[in-house]
């Protein structure tokens, strides 16, 4: 472990032997980023499951994964985490929205220069919408999200798409006035699009409640800062079902990602609520 690592966890473990935090305490948070403060907030099986199987969308649950969270036991976690953090971004990978593979819609070709659509598409009478309070945000580096959904009344959608997609999608999302934001080249450049959901959006806090290949790149890449566990008592297992963290193998040189445990609650039902924030290099 780099030096630097094992003074770090020293301290720590002495601030830790008097510290008691919980999840409801406020806590001033003194950062100074070019791009927002980033929180993780999933719900786990025991075995680090985010999911029941693989490939299974929003449109897939049934009464199985109620496990993972009852409907009245998601809107209490993510209002708590709404309440102290103020998310102005809720940010969801398309994994959640979209099958690997899946057929996606045909859209009308567009006949024009393309050359206009790729620009960040942020019209006016949305970005100053009254009432407003945030954004519903998908990463979509693909353009395989096409349903045409543009949001809740305060929260309106928002993609986030890189320059690979074809001029149809990014006119499709024009033409149901559902803005979006370009980043990358192949994939969403996940760093630029915080940078650009900062300046572009003024989103100070992002809370993502995102599939793991989302979570994975995002840890991976030093852009995620805390992260609320909800570990259901419960094992599902399965060599291809989602899961919390997901990305390559680690390289022979490379050291996992270290994090500081923050505050842990053992519920009489045996589910844990767990926070750790992200150790910076
Ligand atoms: N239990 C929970 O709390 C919870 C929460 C959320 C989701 N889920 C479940 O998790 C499953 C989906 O998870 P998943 O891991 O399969 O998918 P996912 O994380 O939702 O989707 C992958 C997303 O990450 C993007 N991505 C991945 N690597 C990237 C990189 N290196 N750079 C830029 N973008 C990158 C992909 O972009 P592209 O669009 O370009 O592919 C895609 O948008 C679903 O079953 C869902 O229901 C559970």
């Amino acid at each position: 472990m780099p030096i630097r690592r094992r003074v770090f966890f020293r301290e720590r473990s002495e601030i830790l032997a008097t510290s008691g935090e919980s999840i409801s305490s406020k806590e001033p948070m003194v950062f100074r980023m070019e791009r927002p403060y980033v929180i993780l907030g999933v719900s786990a099986s025991l075995d680090g499951r985010i999911s029941l199987g693989p490939g299974r969308t929003l449109m897939d649950l049934d009464q199985r994964d109620d496990v993972l969270g009852t409907r009245e036991e998601w809107e209490d976690f993510y209002g708590k985490l709404n309440d102290r953090h103020h998310p102005e971004v809720w940010m969801e990978g398309s994994g959640m929205l979209v099958k690997e593979g899946a057929e996606l819609r045909e859209l009308e070709p567009f006949k024009g220069d393309a050359k206009v659509l790729y620009e960040d598409f942020l019209p006016p009478d949305i970005l100053n919408k009254p009432g407003r309070t945030g954004w519903l945000v998908a990463v979509d580096g693909r353009g395989r999200l096409r349903s045409g959904y543009t949001g809740e009344e305060d929260k309106p959608m928002l993609h986030l798409a890189s320059h690979s997609v074809p001029p149809e999608y990014l006119w499709f999302l024009r033409e149901k006035g559902i803005p979006y934001l370009l980043a990358g080249e192949e994939r969403v450049d996940l760093e630029l699009a915080l940078k650009k959901m900062k300046e572009k959006l003024g989103a100070k806090n992002v809370l993502t409640s995102s599939g793991g290949k989302l979570a994975g790149a995002l840890l991976k890449k030093g852009l995620l800062d805390e992260v609320y566990i909800r570990f259901n008592p419960v094992v599902i297992g399965g060599f291809e079902t989602p899961v919390l963290f997901a990305s390559p193998d680690l390289g022979e040189d490379e050291w996992p990602v270290f994090l500081q445990h923050m505050d842990t609650k053992v519920c009489w039902d045996g589910h844990i609520f767990t926070r750790f924030k992200v150790v910076r290099d």
